[in-house]
Formats: structure tokens, C-alpha cells, sequence
């Protein structure tokens, strides 16, 4: 590793008018907004060119066309994304998503993403968990890598530069306001200061903190997170933390990888080890397609009472399903299958587990312009919080991407536009830069012993149920490893592959910490959030957790949900079924 981890020269210093940290889906629509405002972005991905964690988003992308069912409309889109949130999200937030989300799917379209089409021509939309109406396009099974590849090739056409390889491990502030940003290259460690007057934060969530996810490795490690909390942003809804019904149980290499909710909207059923449809019992109406925090309990229940299968899963069948349909829908997933483990879908169950799968929280936002209250920096899609309350609807978190990427670009384009940059503090870059020497030195094999320690915690005490005394005794682990991340031994060539693992046990123990001070706080069951001891739903607990980091200790806060506006709470109040959050705990 070169010397330049110890310094940054002159000439590694670049500027750019406008950061973008991440570059899924939500940091290239970022960067073509601002683009669109006539501001050359510079946009920073931790993993190569094309392959952020956006291509792993299988199933689709929600927006009320109504193609398939002319009913359909933003205020059901709302009121389910509401109503299946167990109420925790921000009505705001979720109004302008489901508004916008149509305009979404049209730039998509203008972007050439090949979303699916009937024989007349009209967009299809296939059924996903719990929403009203079929409103989710697709791709096949890849609506994800079709949208990155789409965006890339948009943003190639405008010249706008991706650094590929990049971990940013600071964002500069001169006199409380961006000034710049601290980044080094994966491949060598060479250091990179960014000088810039905005950044557009999005930078994934912190999944990668259980030990079984649907992340691969070194993304989701709560980068995005633990960026804006040094700077002073504020954090919500961390205790939040979803986990998809459908992963992969096996083999060992594939433990965790997504299993698409498309096969449940495409027909798939469920069944335990003993052969029985199980969710009959668990959500007769809507069986399959219940909601995910529902769908991931039943699983986790029948596994838990004995019922699953050898490899502890349950049994996900689609082979009722025609062949032909299955090749042309879910082409990824039957590929997927054939590699681990040679199972052929068309024909046999795939075993099953949940997983965990999605941020619901994170960098706490104001609703329109994404703006984190940190002078110039903005954040978008999983690094945020705000749309998904305790549950996601599968489909809504790559509109998310596209609509409040879209609305953060422009807004850091406002605000370059009236506020002149100002110079990077060279105390602080300093700083920076020997924090990121000292982390070079670190055992790489104590650091990542430590993750994979974390990772177990994480998913023993405060998994998918949870209680005090487990979240208390992950508490303690973590405290403990943060003193012990401290001490870990630092000696030897500084080298970037010591320096990216010490850099996502920080991350990662910062954000799980979170996780589990919001999780005991919040002492009810609801939604993805279930509490062993607290088996009810509270409705004095509709409320936001905040938690902000002071003198390095994370601090939390409670605040009050807005009302959404009157036409969503009149389409809440047709709803038959209020929510049953807690139910299987009971
Ligand atoms: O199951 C899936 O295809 C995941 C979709 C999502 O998380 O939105």
C-alpha cells in the first residue's frame, strides 16, 4: 500500500459540485437529477461499476397504473403502505412516494428498462404481499439488474462520472456545513478528498449485521448510517428491521440468498415438513400473499414448533405451476436453484427460510427534499427511513429509490446553486487521515472474527423475536467489542483489506447498537418488531424512535407520527381488518 493512505496530495484532491455516496439505484437517479439541473455530480460506489446491491432486488417496482386493475389508485397504494406499515411511517413520505411513483416507472421506461408487457402491449403488474391491487412491474425475476443497467447506461450517456471500488469513510464539514468528502480505493488504498459543496448519502442499509441476510458481503454494513450520525444527522425506526419470509437455506455458500416473493405472487404455496398449507392458519384470506412480517412468522413458527425441514426451512413449491410460465417469470430463481444444489423448481419445492432482508430504518429525513438537516447533505432510498414503518411492502423500496432519488438530486441541486462551497478544513482532513491509518493497521482476522461474532449476536438476541433479556445480553456484546475493536492489535504495512474490514465492524457496530437500544426501548410487538415480552400491539407506541449520537453514545428520542391527509385516512378507514400485529405471539 502506498504512502498515500498518510496524506492526501494536491493532487488527489478533486471537486465536484455535487457527491453521490452509493451508486444502487437510488444514488444513480440522484446523480441524474442533478444532471437534469445542470450540475455535473461525481458519484462514489463501494462496489464495482453496475453491481451495487440494487441487482440483487428480484420481484419489482410498485406504482398504481392500473393496468391490470383500473381500480387501482395513489390512495390505495398509500392507505396499504400505511396500513401494512402498522402505521409507523411517515404519511407525508409515503403520499409523495405513491403520488409519484407512476412518473417513476415512466423514467424508467424513458431510461429503457424492458418491464414486462401483454399481448396488447399494456405494462403487466403482478400480485406482491398484501397490496390491494396488482401494481408491481416487473422484469422476469431481475427487475433490479434491469433497472441498474438501465440507469447506467443513462448515466454514461451524460457523461456522468462513476468511481467504482470507493469506501468513503468520512463526510468533511467546515463551519456545520459539507465541505467535502473522504474516500479510498478498495484496490489500493490510495486516499481520495473529495471537495464538494453537497452530498447525496445512498449508501444502502445495515443488514449485513445478521448472521444469515440477503446481502452478499461487504454491502449493507450500515455505511450510510453511520456516515450521517457522525455528522450530527439523526437516525429513526432502527429497531425496524425486516425479514424476508423466502432465503435460501442451503447449501452453506447460499444460506440467506433472496428467494423472490414473485414465486408466492406468481402462485407459489408453502407447506411444512408434514405437508401442510400451513398459512390457512396463520392468514386464511390471504394465504401466501399475506403480509412479509406475517409470511416470515408463520415460517419462523412452524420451524420453531418442529415442523420444518432437515435443513431447518420449510417447503416453497411452484411445480402446480406450468413450466412455461415459471422459465418466463422466474428464470432467475430457476437458475438460482440448478446452481446450489441442482433442484429443478419446475418440478420441485425449494426449501426456505427467513432472512433478513431490509433497513425500514435509518437517516431521518425531511419528506420533500430528503434534506438530513446537515447543511448540504441529503440521503435517499435504503440508507433513509420514513416509507415502510414495521413493514415493508415488498415492490415499494425500488420506487422509493427512483422517486426520492430523483427529489434528493434536485434539492442538492437547489441547494449548491445558493450556497457557495467552502474549503475543506485541513485540521479535519488530517484527522480523517490518520483515523484511516491507524484502522489500515488492524488484524484484518481479529476484525472479521469480530463481525462474524457480531453476526451471531445480532441474529440470536435480537433476530426475529426478541425479549429483554436477549437484547440486553446483545447489548453487552457489542459494548464489549467496542472496546475490543479498540484494542485490536495494530501493527504491521498499513493495508486497505485491514482498513475496509475495520471500517465495517465500526459501521456495523454503530448500527447494530442502534438496533438494539430502539428495539428495547420500544416495548411492544408490531409489524417485523416482535417482543417475546411484549406480545400486544401499544397504540401509545405509534411513535417514531430517534437516536442521535452524543460525545460517541448513541441517545434516543421518541416523536409523534403525523395524521396522513384526509382521502388516505378515509381509504384507512375502509379497510376491514385493522392490523393483527402480535397475533402469533399469542
Ligand atoms: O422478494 C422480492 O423480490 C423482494 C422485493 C423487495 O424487497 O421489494
Amino acid at each position: 500500500m502506498a504512502n498515500s493512505i498518510y496524506t492526501v496530495p494536491r493532487s488527489k484532491r478533486i471537486q465536484t459540485e455535487v457527491a453521490v455516496i452509493g451508486s444502487g439505484a437510488a444514488g444513480l437517479r440522484a446523480a441524474i437529477a442533478l444532471h437534469e439541473q445542470g450540475i455535473q455530480p461525481l458519484v462514489l460506489g463501494k462496489r464495482p461499476r453496475a453491481d451495487a446491491h440494487t441487482v440483487l432486488a428480484a420481484g419489482g417496482i410498485n406504482a398504481a397504473l392500473g393496468t391490470m386493475d383500473p381500480a387501482d389508485s395513489w390512495v390505495t397504494h398509500a392507505a396499504d403502505t400505511l396500513h401494512e406499515g402498522h402505521m409507523l411511517s411517515d404519511p407525508e413520505v409515503v403520499e409523495i412516494l405513491c403520488r409519484e411513483a407512476p412518473q417513476a416507472i415512466d423514467d424508467l421506461l424513458t431510461y429503457g428498462v424492458p418491464f414486462a408487457r401483454g399481448n396488447d402491449g399494456r405494462l403487466l403488474q403482478r400480485y406482491f404481499g398484501a397490496h390491494c391491487y396488482r401494481r408491481t412491474c416487473f422484469v422476469g425475476d431481475y427487475t433490479g439488474r434491469a433497472m441498474i443497467k438501465a440507469l447506467v447506461a443513462e448515466i454514461d450517456r451524460r457523461n456522468i462520472t462513476i468511481l467504482e471500488n470507493m469506501y468513503v469513510t468520512d463526510i468533511l464539514l467546515t463551519n456545520g456545513r459539507v465541505s467535502g468528502v473522504l474516500a479510498f480505493k478498495l484496490v489500493d488504498g490510495t486516499a481520495l478528498a473529495i471537495e464538494t459543496g453537497s452530498v447525496v448519502l445512498a449508501a444502502g442499509g445495515h443488514i449485513h449485521i445478521y448472521r444469515r441476510s440477503s446481502s452478499r458481503r461487504r454491502e449493507n454494513t450500515g455505511d450510510g448510517i453511520a456516515l450521517a450520525l457522525r455528522v450530527g444527522a439523526q437516525i429513526a425506526d432502527m429497531e425496524l428491521v425486516q425479514f424476508h419470509p423466502t432465503g435460501m437455506v442451503w447449501p452453506e455458500e447460499a444460506e440467506g440468498t433472496l428467494v423472490t416473493e414473485a414465486v408466492r405472487g406468481e402462485g407459489g404455496r408453502l407447506y411444512n415438513a408434514k405437508g401442510e398449507r400451513y398459512m390457512a392458519n396463520y392468514d386464511a384470506e390471504r394465504m401466501e400473499l399475506s403480509t412479509r412480517d406475517r409470511v416470515a412468522l408463520a415460517n419462523y413458527n412452524e420451524i420453531l414448533e418442529g415442523r420444518g425441514t432437515s435443513h431447518g426451512g420449510v417447503w416453497l413449491d411452484i411445480s402446480h405451476i406450468p413450466a412455461t410460465t415459471i422459465q418466463d417469470r422466474l428464470p432467475k430463481m430457476i437458475q438460482q436453484f440448478q446452481t446450489y444444489g441442482g433442484v429443478d423448481i419446475t418440478r420441485d419445492p425449494m426449501e426456505v427460510a427467513p432472512t433478513a432482508h431490509y433497513s425500514m430504518g435509518g437517516v431521518r429525513v425531511e419528506p420533500d427534499t430528503h434534506s438530513t438537516g446537515v447543511p448540504g447533505l441529503y440521503a435517499a432510498g435504503e440508507t433513509t427511513a420514513g416509507v415502510h414503518g414495521a413493514n415493508r411492502l415488498g415492490g415499494n423500496s425500488l420506487v422509493e429509490c427512483m422517486v426520492f432519488g430523483r427529489r434528493a438530486g434536485e434539492a442538492a441541486a437547489d441547494y449548491v446553486a445558493s450556497h457557495a462551497t467552502t474549503a475543506i478544513d485541513t485540521d479535519q482532513l488530517s484527522t480523517c487521515l490518520a483515523h484511516g491509518q491507524q484502522l489500515a493497521r488492524t488484524n484484518r482476522d481479529t476484525a472479521l472474527s469480530l463481525i462474524d461474532n457480531l453476526q451471531q449476536t445480532m441474529w440470536q438476541h435480537a433476530g426475529m423475536v426478541r425479549d429483554e433479556a436477549g437484547l440486553s445480553q446483545a447489548l453487552r456484546t457489542i459494548h464489549a467489542m467496542r472496546e475490543q475493536q479498540a484494542v485490536v492489535p495494530q501493527k504491521g504495512a498499513p493495508h486497505m483489506a485491514n482498513l475496509s474490514a475495520a471500517l465495517d465492524l465500526k459501521s456495523m457496530l454503530l448500527s447494530a447498537e442502534a438496533t438494539v437500544l430502539s428495539a428495547l426501548l420500544r416495548t411492544e410487538s408490531r409489524g417485523a418488531h416482535q417482543r417475546r415480552d411484549y406480545p400486544q400491539t401499544a397504540p401509545d407506541w405509534q411513535q417514531t424512535v430517534v437516536a442521535a449520537l452524543h460525545n460517541d453514545e448513541v441517545v434516543l428520542s421518541t416523536v409523534d407520527i403525523p395524521q396522513p391527509a384526509p382521502e388516505i385516512v378515509q381509504a384507512l378507514e375502509e379497510y376491514a381488518q385493522l392490523a393483527v400485529a402480535g397475533r402469533l405471539l399469542e
